[in-house]
């Protein structure tokens, strides 16, 4: 059985916020406060989101921290660390990236990979909040968009050229991590050609800290993780080598959509403040570029997407979260986009008779591949709900988007704001107390 309500709305707002607090270092939010104690990338994003209806300035200095991180080639990398934190494994020696890369930023120790583009979101909701407030918090945000505007270009034309330099319309991802979803069934064939080689020895920390295995990947899944970091440092992070060498290589279809959608959201704040028309004509060609890459994915029967294996030039073909990335950027038929809909509200996703609230799990429940608490391979993660919810609003889906944020405040109404929730107990799982659930919440409840 779920767990009973115990928080109010009000009630809610503000352990959210409270949690913020708690786990602000002052310049940046740690994504969780023991099993990720730096910034990640894609949840400074979210953070951003639920800061921007507390503080606008304090969310706008998230986002400098990690823009100021940003590579020279354009890349934002995955964890931006916090200085003279340990406690969290691959850390800044194992990434060695000043050694090895000349794109690396010199004042900041970074990863050397990347992670999901949702940023421009963030800079929309932020914008969104401050012109509800006064003049002055008004001028931060429009100044925080003249000093980044070009850096968040940057990172969109690094994506756009970088890791999609034959123009399919479709991001490269060069490790799982790279996609948020670290260990997703969706990966899992590419990763059985990772064969690790000499991978220098290594303890890992984050069993130490959640020490149920269920809800974690295994050791030798950890042992593939590293060893393509060692691949790559042997690249010394080179966008084209990386391209040539890595033992894993696919083009995520979810990070696509993302992309498509952030290039529009960017172009569209870029037309309404005024910025270079040649950057505004980049991104929709590329938002444009990016769905087009999405659709082409699409089963012509139920409107699913699949992920490529460039390495073993084959479709991926798993049942998970990934499918509806369409449903995210549009694009699709309109018959199609009805069956994928379907697909999505049936049994085999949120309309399952099973699960405690009506939300997306990671992996559809009838999947072989399912597992109710491990990480990507089951759990409902609430970010998950968020992002859905918003991308739905977006595309006029009002009544879908209320439907995700109503279950996704009852799931979240424990109060633990967990990583991510078994999908038929509604058991809390994970990092407790992760910064992008509370900013979820916070978006939802602002
Ligand atoms: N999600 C990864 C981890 O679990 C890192 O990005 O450590």
């Amino acid at each position: 059985m779920p767990h009973d309500p115990s928080f109010t709305p009000t009630q809610l707002a503000a352990r959210a916020a409270y949690l913020l607090r708690g786990n602000d270092l002052g310049t940046m939010t740690t994504a969780a406060p023991l099993l990720y104690p730096h910034m990640w990338s894609w949840d400074a994003a979210f953070v951003a989101i639920g800061l921007a209806p507390l503080s606008v300035e304090r969310a706008v200095v998230e986002l400098d921290t990690l823009l100021s991180a940003q590579w020279g080639n354009g890349m934002i990398p995955h964890i931006v660390f916090a200085n003279g934190v340990d406690g969290y494994f691959p850390g800044p020696a194992r990434w060695a990236c000043s050694a090895l890369s000349a794109d690396a930023p010199r004042n900041r120790h970074t990863s050397g990979i990347t992670q999901p583009p949702v940023h421009a979101i963030a800079v929309q909701r932020i914008l969104d909040h401050a012109r509800t407030r006064g003049r002055s918090t008004r001028a931060v945000a429009e100044a925080f968009l003249d000093r980044r505007w070009n850096d968040l270009v940057r990172w969109h034309r690094w994506l756009a050229e970088c890791r999609d330099p034959d123009a399919r319309g479709r991001v490269t991802m060069y490790h799982g991590w790279e996609s948020g979803m670290d260990n997703s069934p969706r990966w899992d064939g590419a990763y059985a050609n990772v064969i690790p080689g000499d991978v220098p020895e290594y303890q890992r920390e984050d069993n130490k800290i959640n020490t149920d295995a269920t809800q974690r990947p295994s050791d030798l899944e950890y042992d593939r993780y590293l060893w393509l970091v060692e691949e790559m440092k042997a690249a010394r992070y080179d966008d084209e080598l990386l391209s040539k060498t890595v033992s894993f290589a696919v083009e995520d279809v979810f990070v696509s959509a993302i992309l498509s959608v952030a290039c529009q959201v960017l172009a569209e704040i870029g037309e309404d403040h005024k910025r270079p028309r040649s950057d505004v004509r980049d991104l929709y060609a590329w938002a444009d570029r990016f769905r087009a890459g999405v659709i082409e994915t699409t089963d012509e029967r139920t409107g699913a997407a699949k992920d490529y294996d460039l390495r073993a030039e084959k479709w991926i073909v798993t049942e998970t979260v990934a499918q509806f990335a369409p449903l995210l950027c549009g694009g699709l038929p309109h018959e199609r986009e009805r069956a994928l809909l379907r697909l999505l509200e049936g049994p085999r996703f949120c309309g399952h008779p099973d699960l405690a609230y009506a939300l997306i799990p990671s992996t559809s429940p009838v999947s072989r591949d399912f597992r109710p608490r491990e990480y990507w391979r089951g759990p409902v993660w609430p970010v998950m709900t968020w992002l859905f919810s918003w991308c739905f609003a977006r595309r006029g889906w009002a009544e879908r988007s209320a439907t995700l944020r109503r279950e996704g405040l009852r799931q979240a109404s424990d109060g633990t704001f967990a990583e991510y929730y078994e999908p038929f107990t509604g058991e809390p799982l994970g990092s407790m107390q992760q910064s992008w659930t509370a900013a979820a919440v916070l978006d939802w409840l602002g």
